[in-house]
């Protein structure tokens, strides 16, 4: 099994149809819709209690959307939640787009039992500056600081890579 294809390589043939792509990026829009969602609305409460929304919602998020045999996440090169650090599979992928910033095109890889791996880069929005930016309000600082004390990320600025979402599915043909 070639887990280790990098972004780019030929990614085994039929394995990199459009379609599969598009049912990938289908299966991981309502975990994405969700999460923006969750931001949003603690943001609309101010950006420190957003930080505590987001803390709260993020991973109950991932765990309603990884149902019925798909599994969904988001992982970073410079992580706040050490929790959410690649899987095996990602991390090669992870390193490679890191080593390739310009590259933003969503990859999809095999898996083990007719499964199959899907990853999406995450670029900085101007939004995403208040929590990821080069300057802090102080009192979001703080509060990153209190509930992350490994945080790192920060230091973001617009257009920068922030990350991956990934996807595990069994693709329906
Ligand atoms: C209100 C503050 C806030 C804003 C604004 C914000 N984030 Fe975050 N972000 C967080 C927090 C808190 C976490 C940790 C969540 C957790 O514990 O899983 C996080 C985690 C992440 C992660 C998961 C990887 C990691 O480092 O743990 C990614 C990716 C991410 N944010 C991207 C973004 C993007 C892209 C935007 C803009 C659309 C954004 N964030 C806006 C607070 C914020």
């Amino acid at each position: 099994m070639a887990l280790l294809l990098l972004p780019g390589g030929a990614s085994g043939g039929a394995s990199a149809e459009p379609s599969d792509l598009e049912e990938a990026a289908g299966v991981l829009a309502p975990f994405k819709r969700d999460l923006m969602q969750a931001l949003q609305d603690g943001l609309a409460q101010g950006p420190v209690e957003a930080i505590g929304a987001c803390q709260l919602r993020a991973p109950e998020i991932a765990d309603e959307r990884s149902r019925d045999g798909v599994r969904v996440g988001r992982t970073s090169h410079r992580l706040r939640n050490p929790e959410n650090a690649a899987p095996d599979w990602v991390a090669p992928l992870l390193e490679a787009y890191v080593g390739n910033p310009a590259d933003r095109a969503p990859r999809l890889v095999p898996l083990p039992g007719e499964r199959a791996g899907y990853v999406e880069p995450i670029g900085v929005k101007p939004l995403c500056l208040t929590c990821h930016g080069e300057t802090l309000a102080p009192a979001v600082a703080e509060r990153i600081t209190a509930l992350y004390p490994d945080d790192r990320a920060t230091g973001f600025a617009v257009g920068d890579l922030r990350g991956l979402f990934w996807l595990e599915f069994r693709p329906s043909r």
